[in-house]
């Protein structure tokens, strides 16, 4: 027979159950599993987040700084919050004792030699549960020759993801030809909300992101774009954070950088820490020179 329970003053009835709303932008009635990925991705201290992207090479190739992922990526890991990658990558390359979180590239199909809007769901989300990521990536070509086709595959990545608690984050891709503005990110990243990403990633701009971010109702991320020098990235990650950006997803301006450990660091002392870029920048200095 188990010990009868000894009944106490345990029940606190006069104080109604604590519960607090959830921190992350647009996502207070998702369902749990899906908050808990996003609470993984973004820092719930401060809702921000530093992702590292180094899924180019589905599309690419072995892209500049990402010949070697196991000599030139791996020994950033420790500082970014989360890692961006093909699955190609993470099983041959990643070691599965990585502590950090893993978003997928899911969508795939044509190489830089054709038409890159023709891109279809490259993944199962079985493998997205098999492999235990936090979140998948697809982009989304608004205004390129398959717009519908890539909005409609992000709709049913949206769909696997919410039978299992996967979050999908949609990647506004932009065309050569396209203007990039704040008109075109506030249509494009807000399509990708409407039909359902619980985040989205897209590109800053000079004039008007506010505006971009105040139209989302879903946290955005910024892709780092190009490499330009290591101090207007900076510039550029502070101001898309403090225009309202949750995070960013940077591959070239770390990978490409003479320095992508002190340009991780920088990056995450801009995020996470709110430091001015010049200051950041400093930063990335001592530790490039530190290593030579
Ligand atoms: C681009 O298609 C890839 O998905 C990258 O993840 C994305 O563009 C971010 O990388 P970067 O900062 O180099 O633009």
């Amino acid at each position: 027979m188990p010990e009868v329970d000894k009944e106490g003053k345990t029940y606190y009835e006069d104080i109604p159950q604590r519960g607090k709303l959830f921190f992350l932008k647009g996502s207070t009635e998702l369902d749990w599993g899906m908050k808990n990925r996003l609470s993984r991705i973004f820092n719930p201290s401060d809702g921000h987040t530093v992702m590292l992207a180094i899924d180019h090479g589905y599309f690419q190739g072995p892209t500049s700084g990402l010949e070697r992922i196991d000599v030139n990526i791996v020994p950033l890991l420790p500082d970014a919050d989360v890692l961006m990658c093909t699955r190609g990558i993470l099983r041959t390359i990643i070691s599965p004792d990585i502590t950090i979180p893993v978003v997928i590239r899911a969508s795939g199909g044509p190489s830089i030699l054709k038409e890159l809007s023709d891109e279809q769901i490259a993944m199962d989300i079985e493998d997205c549960i098999r492999l235990g990521v936090c979140a998948t990536a697809i982009q989304v070509f608004i205004g390129g020759q398959f717009e519908s086709r890539s909005v409609i595959n992000m709709t049913r990545l949206v769909d696997a993801g919410l039978r299992y608690g996967i979050p999908t984050m949609a990647v506004t891709a932009v065309g050569k030809d396209m203007v990039r503005d704040a008109k075109y990110f506030r249509l494009a990243t807000r399509m990708c909300a409407e039909l359902g990403a619980q985040y989205v990633k897209t590109y800053y701009v000079d004039e008007g992101f506010e505006t971009v971010t105040a139209a989302c109702p879903v946290p955005i991320v910024i892709a780092g774009g190009k490499k330009q020098p290591e101090l207007d990235a900076l510039k550029m990650a502070y101001n898309a954070i403090d225009q309202g950006a949750s995070g960013v997803d940077m591959g070239r301006n770390i990978f490409q950088s003479d320095s992508p450990e002190g340009m991780m660091k920088a990056i995450k002392a801009i995020v996470h820490g709110k430091e001015k870029p010049e200051k950041a920048y400093d930063l990335y200095q001592t530790i490039k020179n530190k290593k030579n």
